[in-house]
């Protein structure tokens, strides 16, 4: 932790592209259109090379208003954006749209998502009767509605039980010492119909299997598994176990607009888009997002010596899946010639800037900090956390710089509304990322 406080101030520079330099777009246009081809096939959108009135216009300073006006878009008009819904989709076109206005060479990157719905999960006893148990389904539990009576199982592991011996009963198991999807695998093996897998400690929990289990599982807590547990040495107990649920594939995509460099070396300047169902998403991520083309409008005329990507993820909030599939498809050559990935996720809501990552872009971002003024900011530079994209690309070996405020009192609710976002705090977020991205191209210059 190292919080700073500073007072000056530092606007964007205000240029005008010269003839040349428009010539030279278009023909860096044609370059990313053959890279694009290489990176995101297949295409579902492919927009014009930059136009003449977008390359005359003035290069205006990044803007909190204008930034927030996408945040409005996003989360007001738009509205929750879970991944693989309409809206998602709805908000891509957006994006991309907009991308492409500002004259970038724009495309959608598709990609599958598996996703489990579970619609409700149910465990009662029924002789003796008793009342309903808080649980949930593991995720990838198959469906069904089984009744039968109950075996403490143990700890659920392989050889415990003959093939059929837990035939037509359901299994009690014990969570620890072996997965999840181990104990299902062995207590289906010897014939169980269903299985409930209590915590090791008081509380109920939430948890995955790795794939499709072949018969309902779910979870149950400590004290109401050690409960069964206690009755089950008093006699047997039948219990019903109910699984309403379904594993369907929908399609989530990434929106990428690139701005090739002159140079060797690129950045990837991203944030996510969708949201969770609970809200819509405005500090998490239309905050983010936002900032993001505004970024890629500030950049979109002026000299930078590196290839620029601007890109909004989808699939974030189920696991940053978009970032995922942007980095594992990104040719090899591409991926070594990334030289940081910035990260903006949830920057409109709270006192204080975080940044975290890589020590030398911490660092940078803290010089741009303490050169721009503003109240204040701390820093992590040992680890930015496997909560947002850019995990995805510190993965793969890619220095990153997350910025973000936390301690959002809306995060995930419906409260996560455009109205608590600042347009100020968007500025300070896009000025860092700026200024990183200037002291980044200074190094070649
Ligand atoms: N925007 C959050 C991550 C975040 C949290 C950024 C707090 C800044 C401050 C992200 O959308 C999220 O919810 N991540 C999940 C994990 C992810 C792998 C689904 C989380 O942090 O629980
Ligand atoms: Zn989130």
């Amino acid at each position: 932790m190292n919080p700073r406080s500073c007072s000056r101030g530092e606007e964007g520079r205000r240029e005008q592209g010269s003839g040349a330099a428009r010539i030279g777009w278009l023909v860096r246009a044609l370059a990313v259109a053959l890279a694009l081809a290489v990176l995101a096939p297949p295409a579902v959108r492919a927009d014009d090379v930059p136009s003449t009135a977008a390359a005359t216009a003035p290069a205006a300073a990044f803007s909190g208003d204008a930034a927030y006006q996408h945040v409005q878009q996003l989360a007001e008009t738009i509205g929750s954006r879970p991944t693989g819904t309409e809206r998602e989709a709805e908000a891509a076109d957006y994006l991309a749209g907009v991308l492409s206005s500002y004259g970038y060479q724009t495309e959608a990157q598709p990609f599958p998502i598996t996703m489990y719905e579970e619609r409700s999960a149910t465990v009662a006893t029924l002789a003796p009767r008793g009342a309903p148990m808080e649980t949930s389904a593991l995720v990838y539990s198959a469906a069904g509605d089984v009744s039968g009576e109950l075996v403490d199982a143990g700890y659920g592991r392989d050889g415990d039980w003959a093939p059929g011996a837990l035939a037509g009963r359901v299994a009690l198991v014990e969570r620890g010492e072996i997965t999840f999807s181990d104990k299902v695998a062995n207590v289906a093996a010897a014939g169980a119909t269903a299985v409930i897998i209590f915590n090791n400690r008081d509380g109920a929990y939430t948890g995955n299997l790795t794939a499709a289990s072949p018969i309902p599982a779910v979870t149950l807590s400590g004290t109401d598994g050690q409960a069964l547990r206690e009755r089950l040495q008093n006699g047997p107990v039948r219990v019903a176990v109910v699984v309403d649920a379904e594993t369907t594939t929908r399609q989530s995509r990434n929106v990428i607009g690139v701005r090739p460099g002159r140079v060797p070396g690129a950045i990837v300047v991203g944030g996510h888009f969708d949201s969770v169902p609970a809200g819509p998403g405005a500090n998490d991520n239309a905050s983010g997002t936002a900032t993001v083309l505004e970024l890629a409008r500030y950049f979109a005329q002026r000299d930078y010596p590196y290839t620029l990507y601007f890109v909004a993820f989808g699939a974030e909030e189920i696991g940053l899946r978009g970032s995922r599939h942007f980095v594992d498809t990104l040719p090899e050559s591409a991926r070594a010639s990334l030289r940081a990935m910035i990260n903006l996720d949830m920057v409109g809501v709270g006192d204080q800037e975080r940044f975290s990552g890589a020590a030398e872009l911490v660092d940078l971002a803290s010089q741009v900090a303490d050169a721009t003024g503003f109240a204040d900011y701390t820093t992590n530079a040992s680890s930015a956390g496997g909560g947002s994209d850019h995990a995805s690309f510190d993965r793969a070996g890619v220095p990153v710089l997350f910025i973000y405020r936390s301690n959002d009192p809306n995060y995930h609710s419906p409260r996560d509304r455009a109205e608590f976002v600042d347009p100020d705090a968007l500025a300070l977020a896009g000025r860092v990322a700026i200024g990183v991205l200037e002291r980044l191209a200074a190094e070649t210059q």
